[in-house]
């Protein structure tokens, strides 16, 4: 009776491990399965592939990789870097200027900072389709990382509040928004000079918080490069050497 029972118990985990088995395995083709449609396809073509465009020894790739950053977002990157420090320089400029260059100071400015706005879009969405490479690990562990991260969110919620403070200011004069020289959007409201004075230093507040912390960033950036002597900064530029 021993015998039979101690048989059925073998027989019943042989049964378990095969399952467990089973199940394991499905898991791991159902993951592979799961990265390969990361890499997603469009009628056979691999776009990860397909963005990668051979110039002489040079390689650019639009879409990023799991090791780096693609021509697309270090574009927007830099881009909106250099539309920033303009708008930026205008803003605090233009009262130096003579008084008729007032108007086409302020002008070039509210483009600049409309343009962040859209492109901070594109790039929201071009992270959300294609998403970045991992943070390099630093020998300052997880906390380091986390700080990074929070750094780069706190930039982006800062490239979003800062233009539409600037909206908010125009149309808190009772002014409407000239949208690059091809159309007007009225302001909803009339105006008022308390708001406008608070709006005003508002803006202005975000406006240097921005920068300072992008030079806070910029400065991390050169500590990986010259002290840590990682590739955040190289990943970050473009392009690569083929081979
Ligand atoms: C990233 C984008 C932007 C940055 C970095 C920025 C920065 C600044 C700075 C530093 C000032 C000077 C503050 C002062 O000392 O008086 C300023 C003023 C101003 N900005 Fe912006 N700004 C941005 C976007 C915008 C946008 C999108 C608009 C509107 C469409 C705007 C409208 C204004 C206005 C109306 C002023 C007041 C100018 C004056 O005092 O006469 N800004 N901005
Ligand atoms: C207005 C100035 C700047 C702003 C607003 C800015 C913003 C950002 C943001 C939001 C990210 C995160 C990208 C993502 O994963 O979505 C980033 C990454 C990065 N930025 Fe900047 N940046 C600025 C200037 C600079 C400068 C001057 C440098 C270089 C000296 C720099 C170097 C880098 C590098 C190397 C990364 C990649 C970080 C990594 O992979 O860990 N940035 N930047």
């Amino acid at each position: 009776m021993k015998n039979i029972l101690g048989a059925r118990r073998a027989g019943f985990m042989t049964h378990l491990l095969a399952i467990i088995c089973i199940a394991r395995q499905g898991r791991a083709a159902a993951v592979m399965r799961s990265q390969q449609a990361r890499r997603k396809t469009i009628s056979g073509v691999d776009l990860l592939t397909a963005s990668r465009v051979k110039i002489g020894g040079l390689i650019m790739q639009w879409r990023n990789s799991a090791d780096r950053y693609g021509a697309g977002l270090v574009t927007l990157h830099w881009l909106m870097v250099v539309l920033i420090s303009c708008g930026w320089l205008l803003g605090q400029l233009k009262d130096a200027t003579p008084r008729d260059w007032h108007g086409p100071v302020q002008f070039l400015h509210n483009s600049a900072g409309l343009l962040v706005l859209l492109l901070l879009v594109v790039r929201l969405a071009w992270r959300l389709a294609d998403p970045p490479p991992a943070l390099e690990p630093t020998r300052f562990g997880p906390a380091a990382t986390w700080a990074a991260k929070l750094g780069h969110g706190a930039l982006y919620v800062l490239m979003l509040a800062v233009p539409i403070a600037g909206i908010t200011l125009i149309f808190s004069a009772g002014r409407p928004l000239n949208v690059f020289g091809l159309f007007e959007i009225a302001s909803p409201w009339v105006r008022d000079r308390e708001f406008g004075r608070s709006v005003h230093e508002v803006h202005e507040l975000l406006a240097n918080t921005l920068i300072i912390l992008a030079f806070l960033h910029a400065a991390a950036a050169l500590v990986h490069h010259w002290v840590l002597r990682d590739r955040t900064l190289t990943r970050m530029l473009l392009p690569r050497r083929a081979g």
